[in-house]
């Protein structure tokens, strides 16, 4: 009776420590929430509805957001980073689009990277434009074909690198567009964190 009690306390205690290593402390260490001096900047307004434009339009297919750290690849050595990113980096985002497949670079910290709404219009519509012989889609259903009445508007694409569009359109980013740019250039996780929880 004795043996078959310790068989028991011996099963359940297997359980009870799997348990206890794989659900307990992940989720004790990974919901921590943020400091006041380390808390990742609340995504608000059009940086949100960008997510779901990114999300809408399967960037995350060929893009991550996982930055490795310095002794898990060259993502640091490239530039992509000045950190690995933590759980806490994406404290605030509801569907964080970390990516499985690196077909582009990782886009962590692509608004540390590049701050001109310009340059991203121009890589959206027509990506080969920015790097010949690029995979990466052009995007041209984010943009609207407006006729322009007398004077350009400022944020249309260059003339010049809209080749075969009369000279009386203008190529103008759709709202969406302008959505997904500000959320591309607010990408930046390079504020300092601490890699090691705090003990309570
Ligand atoms: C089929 C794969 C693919 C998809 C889908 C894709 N990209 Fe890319 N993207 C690339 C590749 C590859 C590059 C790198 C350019 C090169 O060298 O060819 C790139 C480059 C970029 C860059 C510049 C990165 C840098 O470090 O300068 C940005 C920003 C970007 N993509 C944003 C997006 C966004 C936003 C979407 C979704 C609307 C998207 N990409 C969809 C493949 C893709």
């Amino acid at each position: 009776m004795f043996k078959q009690f310790l068989w028991i306390l011996g099963i359940l205690s297997c359980f009870i420590f799997g348990w206890w290593l794989y659900v307990i402390i992940p989720a004790r260490v990974l919901d921590m929430p943020p400091t006041a001096d380390e808390s990742p900047p609340a995504d608000f307004g059009l940086i949100k509805t960008g997510q779901r434009v990114y999300g809408a339009n399967g960037c995350a297919g060929c893009h991550t957001q996982v930055v490795r750290p310095a002794n898990m690849g060259s993502d640091i050595a490239r530039g992509w980073g000045n950190r690995r990113t933590l759980p806490l980096d994406y404290y605030h985002e509801p569907n964080p689009f970390l990516g499985i497949v690196r077909m582009g670079s990782d886009l962590s910290n692509i608004g540390t990277r590049r701050k001109d709404p310009h340059w991203f219009y121009l890589l959206l519509y027509d990506p080969a434009k920015v790097f010949p012989g690029t995979i990466m889609p052009p995007y041209r259903y984010l943009f609207r074909k407006v006729r322009a009445e007398g004077k350009r508007n400022p944020i249309a694409l260059p003339q010049e690198l809209t080749r075969g569009v009369p000279p009386d359109i203008q190529i103008l980013p759709s709202p969406e567009a302008m959505a997904l740019v500000a959320y591309l250039i607010s990408l930046d996780r390079s504020y300092p964190v601490e890699t090691q929880p705090k003990k309570p």
